[in-house]
């Protein structure tokens, strides 16, 4: 039975959709503990109610990223987590904590990487004039919204749209990617050859 852990700051959203479908399909996993950085992140009580163990490591207690990213990572392997998913985890890593989970780190981008990393993505889309936007699920690697692509979906852009409403257009996709691809990996399915991911059948 594969072990995941998952990281929040928040919402959790994408945290939920994960362990809605791991029960509803039952996946041969247990999701072994939900840890955010953030004491009030909402997400926690949804963890907790499922009888998840949830645990918080606050970023701002210590003094610099590097004594952050050790304290995270001795929590997360008390889980010895065969992968290690980032759900809304808004948290530059270093490189050490990134090398230590190499290939076993799954992050999810809400725009069509390359393009828009960072912060206010869907702001970025609407600013560009793009016609498509979307989300990215990929491996995490030391530099920022980089990574092998796992999987991304697109949808359109509509005339109107405001910051609110594209990011719930992206949001709904979020939470049909990111289980897919979670299954992805536990099934095995995912390799990394030359920076691309392969996903057999
Ligand atoms: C999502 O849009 C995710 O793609 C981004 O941050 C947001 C987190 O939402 N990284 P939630 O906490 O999963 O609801």
């Amino acid at each position: 039975m594969k072990k995941i852990v998952i990281l929040i700051s928040g919402r959790g959203s994408n945290m939920q959709a994960i362990v809605e479908t791991a029960l509803a399909q039952q996946w041969p996993v247990q999701i072994a503990a939900v840890i955010s950085n953030r004491a009030d992140a909402a997400g926690l009580a949804y963890a907790a109610g499922k009888g998840i163990p949830t645990a918080v490591v606050v970023s701002k207690q210590f003094a610099d990223r590097e004594s952050f990213d050790a304290a995270l990572q001795s929590k997360i392997d008390e889980f010895a987590p065969d992968l290690v998913v980032l759900a809304g985890f808004m948290r530059i890593l270093t490189a050490g904590f990134v090398k230590h989970y190499a290939g076993r780190m799954l992050n999810i981008h809400p725009s069509l990487l390359p393009s828009f990393v960072g912060l206010g993505t869907h702001q970025q889309a609407l600013d560009a004039g793009v016609k498509l936007h979307g989300v990215t699920v990929h491996f995490v690697t030391a530099e920022l919204d980089h990574g092998p692509i796992v999987a991304q979906v697109a949808v359109p852009v509509l005339e109107d749209d405001t910051e609110d409403t594209l990011s719930q257009r992206v949001l709904v996709q979020e939470h049909l990617i990111y289980p897919q691809a979670v299954l992805q990996f536990v099934e095995g399915r995912l390799s990394i050859k030359d920076g691309r991911v392969h996903v057999s059948k």
